[in-house]
């Protein structure tokens, strides 16, 4: 089962499942339906804050994995904090409760870099560190970390988890992330050959491609959970840079793009969070590598958005 299937990473973990366990044998959920002909397979809503029904549709299906993605993210969640709140704790605690209950063989709950804060190292953030979030979405994620492992070490559930930096996608925009600017820059450069970005040009952040933060994701849910000494919270790199080198990049596919730097509220989020991780124990416990780095990165974004566009899935 994924919940939060129709968002930025569901979109495109939700069809690569089913490529890799059969279609009849995965869930996708959501709180939303789905716009018609998307995800054809199996797929309920669900709104993960309400208990009873977490409980009910687990029990229908006889549910085994869980790869549980239902989040309000960093700058949608400055905006609602209250529904931050809720849905990232008390949605995260009703996926774990449940699963204690009915016996779920093995939960992912995906974290984030915006779980460190202005306190942590800045460069190669480390795996274990000081961590003093200063945002809602943060503090929700860590103290989701901390609940993963009490359910771990208290109850047994097989929870696992990584600390995605900004995932960089082509499938659907993101949902309301500091990040975003990443993936909008693409958009821009192909449709308009202007951005105009919330963020410096100096800004850095540590980000990833989706390919990559999709494989993260399976790889840790199928290792055998004898060789990791975390389990949890594993904080998984892909590459870093700035808002200015990303558009020279881009540049070099779309010579005539520009890009204007208006920073607004989410500048001073991405500067609490760090702008290189050090993803060793990922790579050590269960064989994390990421394939893409960052011209790999933006000649496939580029190649599968025009594409995208011309063909009028995008407008
Ligand atoms: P998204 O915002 O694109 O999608 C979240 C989905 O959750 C949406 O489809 C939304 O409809 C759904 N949702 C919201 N409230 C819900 C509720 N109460 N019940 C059920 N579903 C609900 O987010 P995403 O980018 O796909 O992120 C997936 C997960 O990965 C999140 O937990 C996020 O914190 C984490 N993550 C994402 C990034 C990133 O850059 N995208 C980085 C780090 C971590
Ligand atoms: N990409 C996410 C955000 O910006 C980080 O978890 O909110």
């Amino acid at each position: 089962m994924v919940t939060g299937a129709l968002g930025q990473v569901g979109t495109e973990l939700t069809p690569r499942l089913r490529e890799r366990y059969g279609m009849e044998n995965v869930l996708a959920t959501d709180i939303r339906e789905p716009v018609e002909g998307a995800h054809l397979g199996l797929f309920e809503l669900l709104d993960v804050t309400d208990l009873h029904r977490v409980r009910e549709v687990i029990k229908e299906y006889d549910i085994d994995y869980i790869f549980h993605l239902a989040a309000i993210l960093s700058a949608a969640g400055e905006m609602r904090p209250q529904l931050a709140w809720r849905v990232n704790i008390e949605g995260l605690r009703n996926i774990l409760e449940a699963s204690r209950e009915f016996e779920v063989e093995r939960v992912f709950f995906p974290s984030s870099i915006a779980s460190f804060g202005p306190e942590t190292p800045r460069e190669m953030a480390p795996q274990d560190t000081i961590m003093r979030p200063k945002t809602m979405y943060g503090i929700t994620k860590l103290a989701g970390e901390l609940l993963c492992d009490y359910y771990y070490y208290k109850y047994g559930v097989d929870v696992r988890g990584v600390r995605y930096p900004g995932i960089i996608s082509s499938e659907a925009l993101p949902g309301g992330g500091t990040t975003d600017y990443a993936v909008e820059m693409f958009h821009y450069a192909v449709k308009e050959g202007h951005y105009v970005c919330f963020v410096s040009r100096e800004t850095v952040l540590p980000m990833i491609y989706m390919p990559d933060a999709i494989r993260a994701a399976i790889e840790l849910m199928e290792v055998d959970i004898s060789r990791l000494k975390h389990h949890n919270a594993f904080n998984v790199s892909g590459m870093s840079f700035s808002a200015g080198e990303l558009e020279e990049e881009i540049r070099r596919h779309i010579p005539h793009f520009t890009v204007e730097y208006r920073p607004d509220f989410r500048q001073g989020i991405a500067e609490t969070w760090p702008r290189s991780i050090d993803d060793s124990a990922a790579r050590e416990e269960w064989g994390w590598r990421p394939l893409y780095n960052l011209s790999f990165m933006v000649e496939d974004m580029i190649m599968k958005l025009k594409k995208k566009y011309e063909k009028g899935l995008l407008s």
